[in-house]
């Protein structure tokens, strides 16, 4: 193959690199583009066709379901490795070691003490305030209260800023859970591992001593390493342009959360819920449901159905069922909504619709089903999206900042009014 593209415009040949990456994609360099033309830039709204940044941290193929992170499948990482070792893997490039992963969760645990004015700022949310909303804003306020800016420079600060927010972020979850639900906010327990001190966090209740359960631990595991990362989708793609304005970390985080809440993102597994219990209120036809989404002057759309980068199936949907499954079995929970969600789910893989489209259920088609099966409330499915991801933004944000890539400000194809005079108030 060529390693150069020939552009025509108006009969003026220009030529572009072409670029390999290390799985042979292939893209077109067009930093050049509008100098070299005086003037022509691409437009791809939703950047369907647009590469964003060079990335050595998540490998995805759409088309073959392929996801891995710095090489890892995360077929074998869901099977083998835990929360906190995947995390240290996407930050840092590499597997740890037993001492490496010892000192990442001790400096974790040092920092896991959230001032405590911050509880303050809770109380002055109404009850009714989403967590996510709650999440995004504690994590903005965190600036306020470790304020010194991080030097990129500095492998020491770099590495204090991350260790800071991996011990704070859990805390903030479990208040944000905790508020609404009237229960005093704690902190965790040290002796734990990062997960188990999750769910703790999370369920402990005020009168009772608690109790861990391992198919809880294990899943709830399972769970926020499927979400780890998953290269430049909108919320990373989000920390990543606001980091890029050497915004801190944690505001830069803050900002990836809100674009996380969306329903056409991470919010997909609330709405999934939600769909599935309307159809379960609506006496179960999940035949008119379908009809629904496939009705073009209907705006319902079949929530946890397709992705916009894997059209044939989503790996990480693979795994969740089968855990889905699983923690349900062991549980011992029987579930109408999961009947429901199968019975959607067989529909639409023998529909035209769906197969034509390619339309397969993603990853959060089953992760609302565990996380209720968990006790988990529905309004915090996103938030524990955002805890999963949360090394995958620090590590974006990191690799962002260390290839000290410029500053993100995309252009645009100016469509408004040409000049106009201005019209006096009278003349209106
Ligand atoms: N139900 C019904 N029809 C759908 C659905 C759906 N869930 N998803 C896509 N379509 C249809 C569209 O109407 C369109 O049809 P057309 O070609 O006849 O106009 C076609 O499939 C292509 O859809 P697009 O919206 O162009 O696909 P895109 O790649 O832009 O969007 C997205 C992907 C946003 C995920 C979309 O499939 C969707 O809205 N799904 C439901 C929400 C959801 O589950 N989001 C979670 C994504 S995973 C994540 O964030 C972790």
């Amino acid at each position: 193959m060529s390693d150069k593209a020939t552009l025509e415009i108006n009969g003026e040949k220009y030529e572009f690199p072409l670029i390999k990456g290390t799985e042979n994609e292939v893209a077109m360099d067009i930093k050049s583009l509008r100098g070299a033309t005086g003037g022509v830039i691409t437009v791809d709204p939703g950047y369907k066709n647009t590469g964003s940044c060079e990335s050595a941290i998540t490998f995805l193929d759409g088309e073959k379901g392929i996801l891995r992170y710095r090489g890892y499948s995360i077929e074998e990482l869901a099977d083998k490795a835990d929360f906190l070792e995947v995390a240290y893997l996407l930050i840092f490039g590499e597997l740890p070691t037993n001492e490496q992963l010892e000192q990442f969760h001790d400096d974790i645990k040092s920092h896991s003490v959230v001032d405590d004015d911050v509880k303050k700022i809770i109380d002055a949310f109404p009850k009714s305030a989403h967590p996510m909303g709650v999440l995004s804003s504690l994590t903005s306020a965190l600036t306020a209260f470790n304020p010194s800016s991080v030097d990129v420079n500095s492998e020491e600060q770099m590495y204090n800023a991350i260790v800071r927010i991996l011990g704070k972020f859990p805390v903030l979850v479990s208040w944000a859970m905790r508020k609404k639900q009237g229960l005093p906010l704690e902190y965790g327990d040290d002796s734990l591992g990062y997960v188990e001190n999750v769910l703790k966090m999370m369920f402990k209740s005020p009168n009772k001593e608690y109790e861990q359960n391992e198919i809880l631990v294990n899943a709830l595991d399972k769970l926020l390493i499927l979400h780890a990362d998953h290269e430049q989708n909108c919320s990373t793609s989000t920390v990543r342009i606001t980091g890029s304005s050497h915004a801190g970390l944690f505001a830069s985080l803050s900002a990836g959360i809100s674009a996380l809440w969306g329903p056409l993102h991470g919010g997909a597994n609330q709405a999934v819920l939600e769909m599935l219990e309307a159809i379960k209120e609506d006496g179960g036809d999940t035949k008119k449901y379908m009809a629904k989404a496939k009705d073009k002057e209907d705006p319902f759309r079949l929530m946890g159905f397709g992705h916009r980068v894997y059209k044939n199936f989503d790996p990480r949907a693979r795994i969740i069922k089968k855990a889905a499954d699983e923690v349900l079995g062991d549980l011992g929970v029987e579930d109408p909504i999961l009947d429901i969600a199968k019975g959607l789910e067989q529909e639409a893989l023998e529909d035209p619709y769906f197969v034509d489209r390619k339309l397969y259920p993603n990853v959060d088609f089953y992760s609302g089903i565990i996380y209720r099966a968990m006790g988990i409330p529905v309004e915090m499915f996103t938030v524990m999206f955002a805890l999963g991801r949360l090394p995958g933004w620090i590590a974006q944000w990191r690799e962002m900042r260390l290839r000290k890539e410029p500053i993100g400000r995309p252009r645009q194809l100016y469509v408004g009014e040409t000049y106009r005079p201005f019209k006096e108030i009278q003349n209106r």
